[in-house]
């Protein structure tokens, strides 16, 4: 692709539909090529729209509302950063030709529900899953548990982050479960996905680059994740290579169905040799920002590079670690103490995101750590992350 001059006529221009910290990272690299950027999400001031040269603030499950934005501003590629977006719009708006949809429409309309991206992968691609089964009612559920056994998870078909998941260990957790999935989930017609706990030895995120030149697979990221929110992430995983095969062969299944050109996602479980498919991301993962310090291209670079058909290099340039900074309180305008202790600790760095309101488990920041092996990264990454706390000023 050419690139233009960003503000004049001949300008190529990037629309990130959410601003959040990962849209901010993939800001920051698009602007670094001289790309127009315009970042859109619910609220004002958003992490990516203070380093944007535009923002606009609409309710992105409002189809209405994605398609006037996008006809205001005809950015050449349109790229989504959360799930919750009004994504059968952006299947007509590519369908119509207004735009270009990172990775494809179909892409993040099938991802961003449990029930379309699992029937894909199971059941057309016969990639090994969890044993699953979908309930839309409380009865159904019942049904379902009684068949995928104890102990299984319960996630509405859309969210994320964890919202409305629960783990049930018996039938007593099974009303409760059903109540809290619908108290979470993005529709008015409640629909949940079961699956069967898989025992894994730990589970990584496989960051799978579709460029111009093909695809290409990063050091697997290793995380842990605390009711379906990630904690800490550190790359590289170790792991056999075996399993490293089965990770690959599953990462090119998943993202050659799912086809067009960025970054993906691909969240595996891994017990010994053995890998399931859990689910993807058709988009930088939260858990790979651990790559700002561990890659020569983060995965936000990759993803600004890969979009605009340019090539990438996937290298790892030293083990590193993340590990999250909460809000600790609810709070507008926070202020971060400690940024100096935390700066401190060898070979580490900080992002804070600027969220204009602080809650007590919303990230607000992450800390990264470089060093000679992950055990040590983490535990910088984490003390690092300790040492900066949120205050109300
Ligand atoms: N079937 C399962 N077996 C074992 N662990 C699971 C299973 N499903 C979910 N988990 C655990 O819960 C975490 C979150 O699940 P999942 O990725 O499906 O939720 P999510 O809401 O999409 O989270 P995120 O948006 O942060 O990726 C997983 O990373 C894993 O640690
Ligand atoms: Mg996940």
């Amino acid at each position: 692709m050419r690139i233009g001059t960003p503000l004049s006529p001949s300008a190529t221009k990037v629309m990130l539909l959410g601003a959040g910290e990962l849209g901010k990272e993939v800001v920051i690299e698009l602007q670094r090529l001289g790309v127009e950027t315009i970042a859109v999400d619910r609220y004002a001031n958003a992490p990516a729209q203070q380093v944007a040269h535009r923002g606009h603030v609409i309710d992105m499950t409002d189809g209405r509302a994605v398609r006037d934005v996008i006809l205001k501003e005809r950015p050449h590629l349109v790229v989504p950063e959360i799930e919750a977006i009004a994504t059968d719009e952006l299947v007509k708006i590519e369908a119509e030709g207004i735009a270009r949809v990172i990775p494809t429409a179909t892409a993040v309309h099938t991802t961003m529900n449990r029930e379309r991206i699992r029937r894909l992968a199971a059941e057309e691609l016969k990639l090994p899953t969890s044993p699953y089964a979908f309930s839309s009612s409380l009865a159904e559920l019942e049904a379902a548990v009684a068949r995928i056994g104890f102990p299984c998870f319960v996630k509405p078909v859309m969210s994320s982050s964890g919202k409305g998941q629960s783990k049930i260990r018996d039938v007593a957790g099974i009303a409760k479960a059903w109540d809290y999935a619908l108290s979470a989930g993005r529709v008015k017609q409640p629909r949940v996905i079961v699956e069967g706990e898989i025992r894994f030895d730990f589970e990584i995120t496989l960051l799978t680059v579709r460029h111009v030149g093909g695809t290409a697979f990063c050091d697997p990221v290793g995380h842990v994740q605390i009711d379906g929110d990630y904690v800490e992430s550190w790359q590289p995983q170790p792991m056999s290579a075996a399993a490293l095969e089965r990770s690959r062969t599953i990462a090119k299944k998943i993202t050659d169905a799912l086809g067009g050109a960025g970054i993906f996602g691909v969240e595996l479980f891994v017990k010994g040799d053995e890998v399931w498919f859990s689910e993807v991301s058709p988009r930088p993962h939260d858990t790979g920002l651990v790559t700002i310090v561990s890659q020569h291209q983060s995965e936000f670079a990759l993803h600004a590079r890969a979009i605009l058909g340019l090539s990438v290099d996937i290298s790892l340039r030293t083990p590193a670690a993340s590990a999250v900074i909460y809000g600790g309180k609810d709070a507008k305008g926070i202020a971060f103490d400690g940024v100096d202790e935390a700066l401190s600790v060898a070979g580490t760095e900080l992002r804070l995101f600027g969220k204009p309101e602080a809650f007590k488990k919303r990230r607000m920041g992450v800390a990264l750590a470089r060093a000679s092996d992950t055990d040590t990264a983490r535990a910088n990454a984490k003390r690092a992350a300790s040492l900066v706390k949120p205050v109300e000023r």
